[in-house]
């Protein structure tokens, strides 16, 4: 049985092949590839995009939805993991998307299901339909040739499950990245780091910001956000005029990561991002659920 845990499930042509079905979804019409199949969203952690773009992905396909409201679901109750996971795979659903706390969520439960599993984000592990999803806006953005493009990725790297794929996929495909963040947010990785985001913009074809994961900081990291912005936000007065695209996998902290003015520049491709993620989970679904078959 196949998964989709990390970026690395997928191979370089997988990937493109990936790339070429989702590239077919972005005309956003209804199918029925999976018609009759079931897909089941289990979701420990909030979220709006993730969730909402993979229930659309199904639907757009024709499969049903199962969610499982956590909130009210027995794993409150303290049922672990193991039993809850035993008992999804009694109502054998075609495949499971799941998002948790803490990393190793979706591997373990993966070990148990008898269908495949979607990780849709675990702790500060993974997040590889994210990652897929950015890749596939920055290829869509240079036609394609993203070998030896610069991408600056800013922020909250050491804290990032976004960051953390985007690293593993985005080398794999020739780009080079360099990390822009003070020390406490910087992670122990061979890559060109700087702390100077000026110097970096000067360099960059792509600029990724992240939001600081402060649900994920044990004490404060800095003074304050607005401190924060003050060094890393992706300012107009940063870029100028500069040919280059911005990324965010969102939720967005408006004036701290990017300004409003930014925001709105063409050059934000943001919500493009959006639009994207569900054709990347509808590819990713249809091919797990098909293929596993
Ligand atoms: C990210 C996440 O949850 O990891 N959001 C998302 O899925 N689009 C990033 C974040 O929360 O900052």
């Amino acid at each position: 049985m196949r998964h989709l845990i990390t970026t690395k499930d997928f191979s370089k042509d997988e990937v493109l092949e990936l790339f070429k079905e989702a590239s077919e979804y972005l005309d956003e019409k209804p199918r029925n590839t999976l018609k009759g199949k079931s897909i089941t969203t289990i979701f420990f952690e909030n979220s709006t995009r993730t969730l909402s773009s993979f229930e659309t992905a199904a639907k757009r396909l024709d499969a049903k939805v199962l969610r499982l409201d956590v909130s009210r679901s027995s794993s409150s109750k303290g049922e672990t993991l193991f039993d809850t996971a035993a008992i999804l795979d009694t109502m054998s659903p075609s495949a499971i998307v799941v998002r948790h706390q803490h990393a190793g969520v979706p591997a373990s439960l993966a070990s148990y299901m008898h269908c495949p599993v979607l990780n849709g984000g675990d702790g500060k592990h993974a997040h590889p339909t994210q990652a897929l999803l950015d890749l596939f806006t920055i290829m869509k953005a240079f036609k394609n040739e993203v070998e030896n493009k610069t991408i600056i990725i800013v922020g909250d790297i050491k804290n990032s499950r976004v960051a953390a794929s985007n690293i593993e996929l985005l080398s794999r495909f020739g780009l080079k990245i360099i990390l822009v963040a003070p020390p406490h947010f910087m992670p122990n990785v061979k890559l060109e780091k700087t702390y100077k985001l000026k110097e970096a913009i000067d360099q960059a074809d792509i600029i990724m910001s992240l939001r600081t994961q402060t649900e994920r900081h044990q004490k404060q990291m800095y003074g304050s956000l607005k401190d924060y912005a003050n060094d890393f936000c992706i300012t107009k007065e940063l870029i100028k005029d500069k040919k280059v695209i911005i990324l965010h996998p969102g939720p967005v902290h408006r004036n701290i990561d990017i300004s409003d003015e930014v925001l709105a520049d063409p050059r934000s491709l943001v919500l493009k991002q959006v639009k994207h993620g569900v054709a990347i989970r509808m590819a990713a679904l249809r091919k797990l659920i098909l293929e596993n078959e």
